[in-house]
């Protein structure tokens, strides 16, 4: 009997495999339990022995049960600490971290640099009204400078004989919201996104250009020289920069300049401020009378310059990026290989 029960207990792989022995030893209709209760038929004397061996047997049984609970707890923990194991000294797994775009970064650089010389920045709709894209810049319906726009026009409903909305052109037109909202004297720049049917190495249908624009009771083009110097001197991290003004013409400016900066080609490796290339970086001017009247500006007592610079060709230059279409496509190696990704 003994070596039945001892044996069952130390095969018992659970708690509830040791409760079923304990009851069919020890329970009320236990096999030790019944033995116990005859013990009432036996003579005093045989009962005295079978007794006193029954209680060692129970005795023993409850000890093998309480033993082998607490193996198998144990066991149970053991396993539990081997499974959930943690090694802290291990080096953490590397984490990739969302970065800012290249053009954003640039965007925002440029912003921080014209800040420091009294520059707001102002806003406008990317999707604009022909007036503020067009008419309000001295370019009316007719004007050939539209056709060199390559414009983006937004659907009007059936019958609907307005000209219909654009995605803007250019930033000019923040120029026109900024002095009807602000007034003059003003000095603000005009970061964005504007649109154009284009697309090949350069040019992106969509791209992003900053307007800069100061007017005052003087402000001349020796102001706009200075300022862009000053701009391109922190921008290209250089002491030298040579800036090229050549005339040209814009319907917003008169007189009007597209300016190039010196530059050179050395291995591929574009070096700003010296060598004997010139790169074309923005347009600019004087702000046209007209601009300043439709603006609710009186020509009269004020003046100055506006410019316009291409912020994707800025970054290219700055971080010698061939091709600019590949600042679109959100293609993870390349934003990596330059640098601006984890
Ligand atoms: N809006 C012009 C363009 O997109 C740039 C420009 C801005 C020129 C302001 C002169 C003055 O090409």
């Amino acid at each position: 009997l003994r070596g039945k029960y001892i044996y069952a207990i130390q095969s018992a792989t659970d708690e509830a495999g040791l409760e079923e022995i304990r009851l069919a030893a020890l329970g009320k209709k236990g096999e030790i339990s019944l033995k116990m209760r005859e013990l009432g038929q036996m003579e005093p004397a045989a009962r005295q022995a079978a007794g006193a061996r029954l209680n060692v047997l129970k005795d023993e049984i409850d000890a093998a049960l309480r033993a082998r609970k607490a193996a198998l707890a144990d066991a149970a923990l053991e396993a539990r600490l081997a499974a959930e194991w943690l090694d802290v000294t291990l080096p953490a797994r590397p984490r990739r971290v969302g970065t800012i775009h290249p053009v954003s970064q640039v965007m925002e650089e440029v912003s921080a640099i014209f800040a420091d010389m009294g520059f707001a920045v102002a806003e406008g709709p990317q999707v604009e009204s022909d007036w503020f894209n067009f008419d309000a810049l001295n370019i009316p319906p007719e004007h050939p400078a539209r056709q060199e726009h390559d414009t983006f026009f937004m659907a009007r409903a059936e019958g609907d004989a307005r000209p219909p909305h654009v995605l803007r052109t250019h930033t000019s037109p923040v120029q026109i919201r900024a002095m009807a909202d602000l007034g003059a004297p003003i000095r603000v720049i005009a970061p964005g996104r504007v649109y154009r049917m284009d697309m090949d190495q350069t040019h992106t249908p969509m791209f992003h250009q900053v307007e800069g624009l100061a007017i005052g009771r003087d402000i001349s083009m020796a102001n706009l020289k200075w300022v862009l110097e000053e701009f391109c001197r922190t921008f290209f991290e250089v002491t030298d920069v040579e800036l090229r003004f050549r005339a040209s013409h814009f319907p917003f400016t008169e007189p009007s300049a597209e300016v190039d900066i010196r530059c050179s080609w050395d291995g591929g490796q574009l070096k700003i401020g010296q060598g004997d290339s010139w790169m074309e970086i923005l347009g600019s001017g004087m702000v046209h009378p007209k601009v300043l009247a439709a603006a609710g500006v009186d020509p009269a007592e004020w003046q100055g310059f506006a410019f316009g610079m291409g912020i994707d060709r800025l970054a290219m230059l700055k971080y010698g990026i061939p091709d600019l279409r590949a600042f679109f496509e959100s293609d993870l190696r390349w934003l990596r290989h330059y640098g601006f990704a984890s």
